[in-house]
């Protein structure tokens, strides 16, 4: 096992300046990053790049990969599931790239709408599924209800417009969905997903989420920490919110039909998504870009 020598113990780099968990550093990210779940679909859409700049993998199963398409630097991170990958990989991206940033999420999801395996989902906001840990083993908070749904928070909407016009033009507009989605602590309880292992008391969770959001369509893991932290982003000089965040989801699962992606479809959805991904963050117009790629990083 490699030993990573950190400074720092606040936010810990190493000696050639890379964060701990994504491995990035200053001249490695882009202004304008995709972010996906896994590692196939990034090096998938890369095969769309003109160039290759920097390909890396790290020790907690993040993969970079920095290409040029139509001449502008975009950046794609597999980050693997969950909230927690997602606040690694925003926090430590946003430490080494300078200016602001656009970032587009496209991931999986489940439906909890119309939209059948292989369709896409634009999220133009997310709220929080959290599980009620209390609720299930403190005798004294029972009464609590066993799940915590959070408000929702809002994707930028001018790139979720654009993002969403390009797929539909790509994909054909019945193949595209738009709406709230719903991001949980876990795959399996939080999203309602049913079982006799574990007390979960989550039957009702899904109608539930629709009658509280009458626009709730999908349910993943990693959209809400975008919004928040997109939400909650400052430029240290300005003050200003620094990350603009949209996302389209793959439906993996169809949750009311019951019925899961081949990997043959997933693949599809892909390769009709990625130039309009790509293109969207080209028309995003920034005044610089930090982009210095490090010599013999590729
Ligand atoms: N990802 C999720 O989190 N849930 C699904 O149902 C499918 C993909």
């Amino acid at each position: 096992m490699p030993v990573f020598e950190m400074s720092d113990a606040n936010f810990p780099v190493d000696a050639e300046g890379r964060t701990y968990h994504v491995e990035c550093r200053r001249g490695d990210i882009a202004n304008r990053v995709v972010t996906v779940g896994d590692p196939q679909r990034a090096k998938l859409m890369a095969k769309k790049f003109d160039k290759i700049l920097l390909e890396r993998s790290s020790h907690r199963g993040f993969l970079i990969i920095t290409g040029i398409y139509k001449d502008v630097p975009i950046t794609v991170v597999s980050i693997g599931m969950g909230l927690s990958m997602m606040d690694f990989f925003v926090r430590e991206t946003r430490a080494v790239v300078d200016g602001p940033m656009s970032i587009v999420r496209f991931g999986s999801c489940g439906s909890i709408c119309d939209a059948k395996p292989g369709n896409i989902i634009v999220c133009t906001s997310s709220y929080g599924i959290m599980r009620n840990y209390d609720h299930f083993t403190n005798p004294f908070k029972k009464a609590e209800s066993p799940y915590l749904i959070t408000d929702r928070v809002q994707a930028d909407p001018t790139l979720t417009l654009s993002l969403s016009t390009k797929l539909k033009n790509s994909m054909g507009k019945d193949s595209v969905f738009e709406g709230s989605n719903g991001c949980a602590d876990s795959f399996y309880g939080s999203q309602g997903r049913l079982g006799s292992n574990f007390v979960d008391e989550n039957d009702n969770l899904i109608p539930t989420l629709k009658k509280k959001y009458s626009d709730a369509v999908s349910l993943e893991m990693e959209a809400h920490m975008l919004y928040h932290l997109a939400a909650v982003s400052k430029d240290a000089q300005s003050g200003e919110q620094s990350i603009k965040a949209t996302c389209a989801l793959i439906v993996f699962a169809d949750r009311t039909g019951n019925e899961f992606i081949t990997p043959e479809a997933s693949q599809i959805a892909v390769e009709h998504c990625t130039e309009a991904i790509f293109n969207t963050l080209v028309e995003e117009s920034f005044k610089g870009s930090s982009l210095h790629p490090v010599e013999g990083s590729v």
